[in-house]
Formats: structure tokens, C-alpha cells, sequence
């Protein structure tokens, strides 16, 4: 029996590792063991509660407005002590958080192999996403395994000087875990306007605190005066630079309805009832093309550029007059609406969890 070792820090890596988890759990030769750094407390929960996955050890890391070096240093601490006791065979983790980077540049220092899932992903620019795009680049420098969600990804590692043969397109697991969730019953229990179209909005990126989240809140309070025809629902992230902010500038307009963080089931449903989504998170770039819906994206640049080529997600920045004038367009322009709200699948086809199980299969096989 081999011991793989899944690792989970944040809400979008419980996401896109849960299928992940769930595949590994039907191989025979694996005792899969699941490890929360709980970078993120109530979001990991309510997904990992989702799932129906419990860790085997919770490191309870989470610490109110945490800082990144604090973050880095209890975490190198704590997996140090995870990976003397657990001895794992192989680790795996997704992504770009800290959690991520922590546990390859670990895996390295104990010479475990290390399986980097949504490999490749760049916008060749350190700042953007801040400290994002670092922690992917050290993900992949110390990966033994890169699970390159699309071909584009495959192309980014290729460029690093990653080895053809280290590099498996896989599909993103997010579309794995939209396809078994869409399938459940759905139910979004915030009372809202039926008569109202609904503009869903999430924010939390690091590099817009301060000002440009300021921007993005003054754009979207106007928006909603201009427009008393809509409903915007927007799950407040819990990291006080944003709850904060946001509280204060939108706390008041009626037509904004502020709240805490969705479970992840009621949150696909507000997606699915959007008539569009401003938001300048990952996962929501890839799952909404899939529901058809068009997102205005609040960053300058991205490392998924799927959704943007094929026209049904825009760039808009924190960008006061961009963020109007692109949300406007979509509302009173049916024939812009359209072009952007078809229904696309550039991240994955479902089996993404499933392809990164069998290279582990064939890989721990041949070592029989
Ligand atoms: C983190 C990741 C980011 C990812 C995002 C997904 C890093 C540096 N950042 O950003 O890449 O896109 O998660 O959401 O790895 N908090 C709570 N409860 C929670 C979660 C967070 O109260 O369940 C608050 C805490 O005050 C915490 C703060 O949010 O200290 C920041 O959490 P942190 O994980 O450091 O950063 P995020 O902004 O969530
Ligand atoms: N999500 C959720 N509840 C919410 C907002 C988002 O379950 O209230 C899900 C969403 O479906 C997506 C993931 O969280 O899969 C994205 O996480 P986040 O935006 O926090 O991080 P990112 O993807 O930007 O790293």
C-alpha cells in the first residue's frame, strides 16, 4: 500500500482537491490521508463538510488578518512535523496559495515527491496576482508531477524548462466538482427580487486592497443607483481589507445585498441565477463559462486566458469607469449579452480527477 498525502489550505483548493480526494479513495493500492493547514477555517469547513471528506490531521493554522511571513514560517513549522510522523510515499496539492508553496518547498527539504494540480498557470508578472504567481512558480520548480489543467498551462511549464514528460493535461478538477455538484438540488436561501436581474459579485485579491477595491466598490454602488431594476448579490469575503470596506461603502444601498460567504452548493446556485458575475476570483473565471454566464473579471491581467479568448469573460480591472461602462453594456445590449453568455467549457471536461489518479496508478505501479 502506498501513502499519498492531499493537502488543503483554502476554500478553492477543498474545491478542486475534493474530487481529487474522492477518485484516490476508490484506488485499492493507496491509503489516501487528507491534511488541512486550515489556512482558511469556516471556508475549507463548508466545503470538506460539502464533500463529506474529513481530515485525518488539521494543523489549525488560520489566524485573524493573518500576514504572509507569519503564515509561511507557522506552516513550514507545522508540515515539517506532519511529514517526520506521516511519512508519505507522495503529496499532493493545488494551486497558488501559501499553503501550496509551503508544502512543496517541505516536500523538497524531506525529499518527498510532490504533485502540483493546476500546474502552469502564468501571468508573467510577480506582482499580478500578488503573491500568487510566486507560490506557482515555486510550486512548479519542486513538482515532480504537473497536472496542467489546459494545453496553454502545458505550454507555460514547457517555457520554465519543465520536462514533456513530467507534464499531464488533465482538464481543472473544478469542472469536475461543478458537474457532481449541478447535479443536486440547488438551493439559494436568500430571499431576492424575481422580477430584478441578478449581478453576483465576489472580491478578495491582494492586489487590489486599499484604493482599487475602494474603486471596485465605488463602480459597483453606482451601478446599482443607475440601474433600480437590478439585484446585486455580493458573499463578502472574510478577510477584514475587504469585509471591511465593503461593509462601510455598500452596507446601505438597498439594492446591494451584502452577506457572509456562501456554502458552496447555494453559491453555483446564485451563479446559475446570475444574469451575469463580476468577481476577480480563479474558480469562478472557469466555472461560469460552463454555466453559461458572462463574468467582467476586476484584474488587469490573468493567468486563465481560456475564457477571455473565446470571448465570454472581460478584463476590466478595478477599474471605476470599466467596471460601468462593460456592466452597463451587458445589461441594455441583448446582442453583447449573447455573444458572451454561451456556454463553454475551456477549463476541463469532468475528468480531470480521474486522469491524475491513473498517472499515480501507472507511476506506483511500475515502482511494484
Ligand atoms: C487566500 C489565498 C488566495 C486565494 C484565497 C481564496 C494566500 C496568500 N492567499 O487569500 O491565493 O485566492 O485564499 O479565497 O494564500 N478568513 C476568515 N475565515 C476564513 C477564511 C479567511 O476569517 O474562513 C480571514 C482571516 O482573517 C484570515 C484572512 O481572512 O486571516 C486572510 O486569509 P488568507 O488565507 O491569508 O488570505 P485570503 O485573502 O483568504
Ligand atoms: N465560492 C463559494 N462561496 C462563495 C464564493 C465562492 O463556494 O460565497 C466558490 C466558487 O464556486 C469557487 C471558489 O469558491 O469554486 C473560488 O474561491 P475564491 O474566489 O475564494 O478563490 P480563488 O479561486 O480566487 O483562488
Amino acid at each position: 500500500m502506498k501513502k499519498i498525502l492531499c493537502v488543503v489550505g483554502t476554500r478553492p483548493e477543498a474545491i478542486k482537491m475534493a474530487p481529487v480526494i474522492l477518485a484516490l479513495k476508490n484506488e485499492p493500492w493507496v491509503d489516501v490521508r487528507v491534511l488541512a493547514t486550515a489556512q482558511h477555517r469556516h471556508m475549507l469547513d463548508q466545503v470538506m463538510n460539502f464533500f463529506g471528506i474529513d481530515p485525518d490531521i488539521d494543523l489549525n493554522i488560520m489566524r485573524p488578518n493573518q500576514d504572509l511571513t507569519t503564515l509561511t514560517a507557522r506552516l513550514m513549522l507545522e508540515l515539517d512535523d506532519v511529514f517526520l510522523s506521516e511519512k508519505p510515499d507522495a503529496v499532493l496539492a493545488q494551486g497558488d496559495t501559501t499553503t501550496v508553496m509551503t508544502v512543496a518547498l517541505a516536500c523538497f527539504y524531506h525529499r518527498i515527491p510532490f504533485g502540483h494540480v493546476e500546474a502552469g498557470l502564468r501571468t508573467w508578472d510577480m506582482q499580478n496576482p500578488f503573491p500568487e504567481e510566486m507560490n506557482r512558480v515555486i510550486a512548479g520548480r519542486l513538482a515532480q508531477w504537473h497536472f496542467a489543467p489546459t494545453e496553454s498551462s502545458r505550454q507555460n511549464l514547457l517555457r520554465e524548462g519543465i520536462e514533456d514528460k513530467d507534464i499531464v493535461v488533465t482538464g481543472n478538477t473544478v469542472i469536475d466538482a461543478l458537474l457532481m455538484t449541478a447535479v443536486k438540488d440547488l438551493h439559494l436561501d436568500i430571499e431576492l427580487d424575481d422580477s430584478s436581474r441578478l449581478i453576483l459579485v465576489t472580491s478578495h485579491r491582494r492586489e487590489n486592497f486599499g484604493e482599487p477595491f475602494r474603486n471596485i466598490c465605488r463602480a459597483l454602488k453606482t451601478l446599482a443607483d443607475n440601474n433600480p431594476d437590478i439585484q446585486i448579490l455580493y458573499p463578502v469575503h472574510p478577510n477584514p481589507n475587504v469585509k471591511d470596506v465593503a461593509y462601510e461603502m455598500l452596507g446601505t444601498t438597498t439594492n446591494i445585498i451584502l452577506c457572509e460567504p456562501l456554502d458552496y452548493a447555494p453559491f453555483i446556485a446564485a451563479m446559475k441565477k446570475a444574469y451575469f458575475i463580476i468577481s476577480d476570483s480563479g474558480g469562478v473565471q472557469e466555472e461560469a463559462p460552463a454555466l453559461g454566464k458572462p463574468v467582467l473579471v476586476l484584474r488587469d491581467e490573468t493567468e486563465r486566458p481560456e475564457a477571455v479568448d473565446c470571448g465570454v469573460v472581460k478584463l476590466v480591472g478595478p477599474n471605476y469607469e470599466r467596471i460601468l461602462l462593460e456592466a452597463q453594456i451587458l445589461l441594455d445590449d441583448e446582442e453583447a449579452y449573447k455573444s458572451m453568455a454561451r456556454g463553454v467549457s475551456p477549463y476541463g471536461d469532468g475528468k480531470g480527477s480521474e486522469r491524475i489518479a491513473t498517472v499515480l496508478r501507472d507511476y506506483f505501479k511500475s515502482k511494484l
